[in-house]
């Protein structure tokens, strides 16, 4: 088994290797292949996706990815920042499908962001499509008819797009409390309005789940009154964006919230997938310490559930986590003071 272990700009090294620590204290025999990428891939080979890079990810069973950014680079021109790593991996490797969870954490509901009672009553995932929308339309500057600059970006999604983020969407659902919100516009866009047309048909394949649409204005109210509403949150690339960094101050931080990026490719364990924390690069915090590894640490553990085939170890992580958690091993984004390799540490001991 084989993990391409990207680690990135800014917290995403100093994240990542608490995650790897914990990885490699469960002896599973993966071979780890580490690859530059983002702004330190930039500045050391001239591109923030190398072709190395590339290759070291296809050739692999999962990625474990940290985090890119550097505002050293956000005067670069687009094709060369950072971002567009996690955009070409994405892309490349045909990872439509993100999952977001976003669950409290039990004695951290006082730490969320909401009331503790509504806190506590949040267990949903979101399930975010990754390969479309506005992220990847047409896009560029221009001169309008008033002879002033403009910028724009195209924002479309096909059918077949949208069919098959949605089957994630209600198979995911299957396997839990079978809703699902999907999350739109379509008052007002028409790549919206095909959104809900299709995913509606797509709901009449699944008469075991429940189905509501819900505009996106007032599922970021809803998410912030009542969390506890929502069990799947089935939306587009920019919304399920916004939404999941709302969501983690629901649960309490940024630090605390994994993902998974999947596509169609299965490998000889499980399915191929892209393994990062929803947070990015942090640079105001980055080189000091502070950063919370947990999202990464709980990455790595959906890393193990859904492409090496290893629930136990998953369940074990998490379970390590969650008790590190329980005991108050807290980084300053959760109001304590324990460090990064302090919290990979307590995790290590509970494993
Ligand atoms: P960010 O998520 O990096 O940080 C937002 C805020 O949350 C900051 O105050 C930061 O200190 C805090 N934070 C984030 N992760 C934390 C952690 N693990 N522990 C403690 N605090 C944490 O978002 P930003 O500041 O808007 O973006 C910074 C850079 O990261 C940008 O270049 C952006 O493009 C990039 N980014 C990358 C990814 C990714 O690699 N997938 C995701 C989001 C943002
Ligand atoms: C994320 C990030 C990325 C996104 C950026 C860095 C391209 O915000 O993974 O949530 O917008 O998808
Ligand atoms: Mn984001």
């Amino acid at each position: 088994m084989k993990i391409a272990v990207l680690p990135g700009d800014g917290i995403g090294p100093e994240v990542t290797h608490e995650a790897v620590r914990v990885i490699a204290a469960l002896d599973l025999g993966i071979d780890l292949q580490w690859a530059p990428v983002g702004g330190a891939a930039y500045k050391a080979h001239g591109h923030p996706l190398p072709a190395d890079t590339l290759a070291v990810a296809q050739a692999s069973d999962a990625i474990l990815f940290g985090a890119v950014g550097d505002p050293d680079c956000d005067a670069l021109d687009r094709h060369l920042r950072p971002e567009q790593a996690i955009l070409g991996l994405r892309k490349a490797l045909t990872l439509f499908a993100n999952l977001r969870p976003a669950q409290v954490f039990a004695g951290l509901e006082a730490r969320s962001a909401l009331r503790p009672e509504i806190a506590a009553l949040i267990d949903m995932v979101i399930v975010r499509e990754l390969n479309g929308d506005v992220y990847f339309g047409e896009k560029g500057f221009r001169t309008n008819a008033a002879g002033e600059r403009e910028g724009y970006d195209v924002m479309s999604y096909s059918t077949s797009e949208v069919e098959r983020i949605a089957h994630v969407a209600f198979r995911t659902a299957q396997g839990r409390k079978r809703r699902v919100c999907s999350v739109d516009k379509a008052n007002v866009l028409e790549t919206s309005q095909l959104w809900r047309d299709v995913v509606i048909e797509v709901a009449r394949a699944y008469p075991d789940v429940a189905i509501e649409h819900m505009y996106v204005d007032n599922a970021a109210m809803q998410l912030v009154k009542n969390p506890g509403h929502f069990d799947v949150v089935l939306t587009g690339n920019l919304f399920g964006d916004i939404l999941s960094d709302q969501a983690s101050m629901c649960v309490g931080s940024i630090g605390l919230l994994a993902s998974a990026s999947l596509g169609a490719h299965q490998t000889a364990h499980g399915t191929f997938g892209l393994y990062e924390p929803i947070h990015g690069s942090a640079p105001d915090i980055a080189g000091q310490g502070l950063a919370n590894p947990m999202a990464t640490i709980l990455s790595a553990a959906m890393l193990l559930r859904h492409s090496l085939g290893l629930a136990p170890a998953a369940d074990r992580i998490e379970a390590a986590v969650a008790a590190a958690l329980a005991d108050g091993v807290l980084s300053r984004d959760l109001g304590g003071n324990a460090r990064t390799t302090e919290i990979g540490d307590a995790v290590l001991t509970r494993l």
